[in-house]
């Protein structure tokens, strides 16, 4: 999974309980994508769990020491499921299996993880992993019901698939990296929760025939991030997005564009039932004005090829001049010594209420790179300069000060 759809869960504390499924070989490279991620990671297991991968995997990978038995007098000593609960931000589950979960739901502690569970109190993250048929009975049904019925319990998965025991159907553990992306969301902020965020990422392609293009080189990463980082937050959102291989961010509804005009299109007829909207497409400014209908050929052409080229819409702007508008936000990719002076009069140009600036002239800010380093320019002509940060750091910020305007 692409670093920009992880969430930054620096100095989170993530309490990890792997219970015994197959799916807990899945719990090794979850547990180092939290630490990868900046969670400070403790890992407790069943007895059950310890059968399928050792504790030692896990304190390898989490570099702490794993908690394993109840009964342990070293354990209860230096650890205890007290402290354990404790300590942590976040209890997470993964794989949850069925006796687990009917451990969870009517409170029975009987060994470390479950013990542990009762005497916690932040948010829970259970990822279900089982046969299909022990999915799918009334027992378990029965179980989660009453475990998502609780303050901050919420589950991720499972999903369907071929499963290590031969049947199909529901009931394999979510893959690792959805699963970061559900811790994020249950320790992020809820400043947004319930908004409807539209997020506009990636370059636009636009024929020059039916095999060529002009494009740019936006890879998508920092729209991405924002619509990530926004469904985290709580808001409702769609990823308007152009040709991009990123993988779509968890919770959020993907519409699939190519050239500016379908650009334009997916996101005016969508811009009235949002409360904001963020351009961060870099969308072709041109267009060839008469695509050829085939194959452009060399005997055809000659040595030189002119292709004459005309306005597309500027989305942004269209959507300034709406009349009860969304919030906007707007971007601005420029390769100037002037970037405030630019970036002042493009934002009062477009009409929007945020403006992010940078220079993508800079190895760490721009396109495809994994970090940006941008000016954050507000309704009120002040002028924000952050540090050079991960794309989804700079989507944090920025949706901190779209939530202070909603
Ligand atoms: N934008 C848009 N529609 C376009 C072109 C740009 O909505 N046809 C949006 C971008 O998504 C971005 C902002 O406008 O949020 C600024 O884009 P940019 O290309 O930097 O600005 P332009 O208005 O095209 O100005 P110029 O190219 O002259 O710098």
């Amino acid at each position: 999974m692409d670093q920009v759809l992880w969430p930054d869960l620096s100095g989170k504390r993530v309490l990890l309980a792997v219970t015994g499924g197959i799916a807990a070989y899945k719990a090794a490279h979850l547990c180092r994508l939290l630490v990868r991620a900046g969670a400070l990671v403790r890992v407790a297991m069943t007895d059950a769990a310890a059968q399928f991968v050792t504790p030692l995997t896990f304190a390898a990978l989490s570099d702490n020491p794993v908690s394993t038995d109840l009964f342990d007098p070293q354990q209860e000593s230096q650890i205890g499921h007290i402290d354990l609960a404790d300590s942590s931000d976040l209890l997470m589950v993964a794989p949850a299996t069925a006796n687990t979960l009917a451990k969870l739901a009517r409170g029975i502690a009987d060994d470390l993880v479950s013990t542990t569970y009762l005497a916690f109190s932040g948010p829970v993250l259970l990822a279900p992993a089982m046969n299909v048929r022990m999915w799918n009975h009334p027992a378990t049904r029965e179980n989660l019901e009453v475990l998502l019925q609780r303050e901050h319990h919420s589950t991720v998965g499972p999903g369907d698939g071929e499963m290590a025991c031969g049947h199909v159907g529901a009931g394999r553990m979510a893959e690792p990296e959805e699963i970061l992306q559900a811790a994020g969301g249950c320790l992020a902020p809820e400043d947004l929760l319930g908004r409807r965020i539209l997020v506009s990422a990636g370059g636009t392609r636009e024929a020059l025939d039916p095999v060529r293009y002009l494009g740019n080189r936006s890879s998508g990463k920092m729209g991405f991030a924002l619509a990530a980082e926004a469904a985290s937050r709580g808001a409702r959102v769609t990823l308007v997005s152009g040709p991009s291989a990123l993988a779509t961010p968890l919770g959020v509804a993907r519409v699939d564009v190519r050239a500016a005009a379908e650009m334009a299109a997916a996101v005016k007829d969508r811009a009235a039932e949002q409360d904001a909207v963020i351009m961060a497409a870099a969308v072709a400014d041109y267009r060839p004005a008469d695509a050829a209908p085939t194959k452009i050929k060399k005997e055809t052409t000659g040595d030189t090829l002119t292709v004459e080229l005309e306005r597309t819409e500027d989305i942004l702007a269209a959507l300034g001049r709406m009349d009860p508008r969304p919030r906007l936000v707007g971007f601005a990719a420029e390769t100037t010594d002037d970037l405030d002076a630019v970036a002042r009069a493009k934002m009062a140009r477009k009409g929007c209420d945020l403006l992010v600036a940078n220079d993508v002239r800079a190895d760490d800010a721009g396109f495809g790179t994994e970090t940006n380093h941008v000016v954050i320019y507000g309704e009120d002509g002040g002028a924000e300069a952050l540090e050079v940060m991960p794309k989804r750091a700079v989507a944090a910020r920025i949706l901190e000060r779209l939530a202070e305007l909603l």
